[in-house]
């Protein structure tokens, strides 16, 4: 579509929206921002969100990816739904089932957005886009509430086990909302990667993001958790080179 992207980088992993602010110009016609932020896991503030919203002009749309937004328990993180039910316009909330509700294969998911905006990416969307068993899978996971729960609060105990076991080993470990665990490995993570996948093991190595000697590690089940960390403990040089 020929637009051009400005890209701000993070600061101490966490958006920097101020930066983001003075970036913006009257050229600018959308903000993309993604809370809680893939690979980090760190979150946006709802006061933030709302100084950046409130020193817009009206014209700019903030595009808020929250595909892991229900595993946040923090009450001060934004929250993108209560912006659209104060009438915020130009605010487009994305949500999806592939990751709390456990649907990722329906490739199903979803946007919140104020009605003339719905009318306007509906002439754009691509007919038949979402198939029929996804139509009926989504309401029922929707329906389902106590699964979903309880799958974040499994979730929210493997990532404070991963984060606990990885710090206490002398690693850092970026504070994570979402469902996986951004850890300074202290080596080259590609290398790290694929030593660990002969472990059947798979990470995913952080150097397309630009952070070369980190791996994000998604939680698993207890078991799959430990299994995790017994394979890191027997591949890690950082560990090695302590002993
Ligand atoms: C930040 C973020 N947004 C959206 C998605 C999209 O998920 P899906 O295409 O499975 O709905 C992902 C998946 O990894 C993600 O990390």
């Amino acid at each position: 579509m020929d637009a051009a992207v400005v890209t701000v980088p993070l600061r101490d992993f966490q958006w920097d929206l101020g930066a983001i602010r003075a970036a913006v110009t009257v050229r600018t016609k959308l903000i993309w921002l993604c809370s809680p932020n893939n690979p980090t896991g760190t979150i946006i503030s709802d006061d933030d969100l709302r100084a950046l919203l409130d020193a817009l002009p009206p014209t700019v749309t903030v595009v808020l990816d929250q595909a892991y937004q229900e595993f946040v328990d923090d009450p001060g993180a934004a929250d993108g739904v209560a912006l659209l039910r104060e009438g915020r316009e130009n605010v487009i909330v994305l949500r999806t089932f592939s990751k709390a509700y456990g649907l990722a294969g329906m490739r199903l998911g979803y946007a919140l957005v104020d009605p003339a905006v719905g009318n306007m990416l509906d002439t754009i969307r691509e007919p038949f886009n979402v198939n029929r068993l996804s139509i009926v899978a989504g309401p029922a996971a929707l329906a389902d509430e106590e699964w979903m729960r309880a799958c974040v609060a499994k979730t929210a105990a493997g990532r404070r086990f991963l984060s606990e076991r990885l710090s206490g080993l002398g690693f850092r470990v970026v504070p994570s909302h979402a469902n996986f665990v951004l850890v300074d490995v202290r080596e080259d993570a590609q290398d790290l990667w694929a030593r660990l996948l002969r472990r059947g093991v798979i990470v995913r190595p952080a150097g397309g993001w630009g952070l070369p000697t980190f791996i994000r590690v998604t939680v698993g089940t207890q078991e799959q958790n430990e299994r995790f960390l017994e394979a890191f403990g027997a591949e890690s040089k950082a560990l090695a080179a302590r002993e």
